[in-house]
């Protein structure tokens, strides 16, 4: 509609405007402004140039085996913004799982420094390190690990459990967060009466209890074919937009990887791209 004239609109909507300050001409002004500003920041925002939330500086890993080390990571430094969709590319090896690992804090660098939500994960001993990761960061494994002998809801609710969430507030939040990956229909399902794809999306409700402000995902559709992997990473892209969950997915499947907001490729222990 190039070169439509809209200044009957204009006019119609400063009427409005005005009539709803109650004829306040400045006040009118000052909505008006406001407006402008709540559009000029909406249209600027993209993940990508709000805060930094992962912090991996100068990073190197070195396993030891017996006689031998593996260096694992050499040198990593990267950042993760809030509200981030990021995927973690790489041949077998080349160090994706242990990156996600220190990053989640379920291991340490043996040199450099990781920064969560601005917390020094260096600086945390066991018992709070436990506490920040419950609270903060939500993990999902490639095998699920679901208890057989719990009903999915039970599944659901461990880390609440943990975190010593009251009964009712945890039967509420495991109904939700089931309703969000599409399984409220199958809370009183053990996992053995579920297919691989409902275990993988149970064990993303799992992870989500707690309401982290990270999800980690370790080749999450390892086990699961096109459709269903392709299923889990909507998923992931819904959770993002409506909890504006940060989420870093390892995967080998480059096609999955194009649906994450920004790729990074590991190669031998370092970032290749
Ligand atoms: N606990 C460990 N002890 C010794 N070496 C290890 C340990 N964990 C990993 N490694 C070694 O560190 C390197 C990186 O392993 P990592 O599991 O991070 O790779 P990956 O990229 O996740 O591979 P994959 O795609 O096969 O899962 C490998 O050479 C591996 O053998
Ligand atoms: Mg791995």
């Amino acid at each position: 509609m190039a070169g439509r004239d809209n200044t009957e609109e204009k006019r119609l909507y400063a009427t409005q405007l005005l009539k709803a300050c109650d004829g306040n001409a400045q006040t009118a002004l000052q909505e008006l402004k406001l407006a402008a500003k709540t559009i000029r920041e909406s249209k600027s925002y993209t993940p990508q140039n709000s805060e930094v939330v992962v912090h991996v500086e100068n990073v190197s890993k070195t396993y030891k085996v017996g006689k031998t080390s593996v260096e694992a990571l050499k040198d990593v430094t990267v950042q993760v913004h809030k509200g981030e969709f990021v995927a973690i590319t790489g041949t077998s090896g080349s160090g994706k799982s242990t990156l996600l690992q220190l990053i989640g804090g379920l291991d340490k660098p043996s040199t450099g420094a990781i920064t969560v939500h601005s917390q020094d994960l260096q600086k945390l001993r066991d018992g709070k390190l436990s506490r920040f990761r419950n609270r903060t960061i939500g993990f999902v494994f490639q095998f699920f690990y679901l208890q057989p002998f719990l009903r999915l809801q039970t599944n659901i609710e461990v880390p609440a459990m943990f975190a010593r969430t009251k009964r009712a507030v945890r039967t509420e939040k495991s109904k939700e967060t089931a309703e969000t990956v599409g399984l409220a229909d199958r809370l009183r399902h053990y996992p053995r009466e579920l297919s691989g794809g409902q275990m993988q999306r149970a064990a993303i409700a799992r992870a989500l209890q707690n309401n982290p402000e990270i999800l980690l995902a370790d080749e999450p559709t390892g086990n699961l074919d096109h459709a269903n992997a392709t299923a889990i990473f909507d998923l992931f892209k819904q959770i993002r937009d409506e909890r504006g969950t940060t989420v870093v997915v390892v995967t080998h499947d480059l096609a999955l990887a194009g649906m994450a907001d920004r790729s990074i490729h590991m190669s031998d222990g370092a970032i290749a791209s």
